[in-house]
């Protein structure tokens, strides 16, 4: 009937606008912000000091992936921190501003105790932030959960930093998923790969990301 199937319409119609402005729908974190072109002398990539980078790194078909072992050693012979395979943004460094990384990423089920994203640096101790996996689910440090159900899928990450503004804000699929005060502002980059976490790692962390994006306001 006629009415019956314009109701139908109405409701669709309505419960879309709902689900729109809601923020279950996807938006584009980088409406306004400005690409940064970033080329390969812009990724410096660090992995355990005794291993040659092919043993820990490939870059195939647009997708760089990393991978590091708990027992691994750290990426400098007088480091005492845990093993990492990560690229470090080089040339890009900001202590001001608004910016923003944007990659698709993926972490393989069984990584865990990982940190696959990071802003390092702050006025107050050494990272601004730093996602890690646990179980497949993304948290801020240990701490608040960001998203669950993240092994064995691409996904979209977006973190912008409001350096100016002093916040944080992490979006998931281009749906914000987490917001936090920074830790002030300080020499700031993005680094992504795998750095084991201090506590509860897995023996075998890896993460691969692809489309890495560098923007500003
Ligand atoms: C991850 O692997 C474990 C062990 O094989 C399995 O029990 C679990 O269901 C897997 N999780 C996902 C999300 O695939
Ligand atoms: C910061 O890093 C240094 C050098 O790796 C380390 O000695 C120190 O404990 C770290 N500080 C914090 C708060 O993690
Ligand atoms: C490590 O795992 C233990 C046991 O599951 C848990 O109680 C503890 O909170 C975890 N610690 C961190 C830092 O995730």
């Amino acid at each position: 009937m006629k009415v019956a199937s314009f109701v139908r319409v109405l409701v669709l119609a309505l419960f879309s606008l709902v689900v729109s402005s809601s923020g279950i729908g996807n938006c584009d974190p980088t409406l306004g912000f400005t690409e940064v072109p970033l080329t390969e002398a812009n990724f410096e990539l660090q992995k355990p000091y005794d291993v040659p980078l092919e043993q820990r790194y490939i870059y195939v078909n647009g997708v760089h992936r990393f991978w590091v072992y708990a027992d691994d050693k750290p990426h400098s012979i007088t480091s005492l921190t845990q093993p990492r395979t990560e690229a470090r943004i080089v040339g890009l460094d900001y202590s001001s501003g608004v910016w923003q990384f944007e990659g698709y990423a993926f972490v393989p089920n069984g990584t865990s105790g990982a940190t696959v994203a990071q802003i390092h640096g702050a006025a107050h101790g050494n990272t601004t932030l730093l996602l890690r996996i646990y179980n497949g689910d993304m948290r801020y440090y240990s701490m608040d959960l960001i998203q669950t159900d993240l092994y064995d899928k691409w996904f979209k990450l977006n973190i912008i930093h409001d350096v100016d503004g002093g916040k944080v804000t992490v979006f998931i699929d281009g749906v914000q998923k987490f917001q936090s005060a920074d830790k002030g502002p300080a020499d700031l980059y993005f680094k992504c790969g795998v750095y084991g976490a201090p506590m509860n790692i897995s023996y075998y962390m890896e993460s691969r990301w692809r489309d890495i994006k560098i923007y500003k306001k």
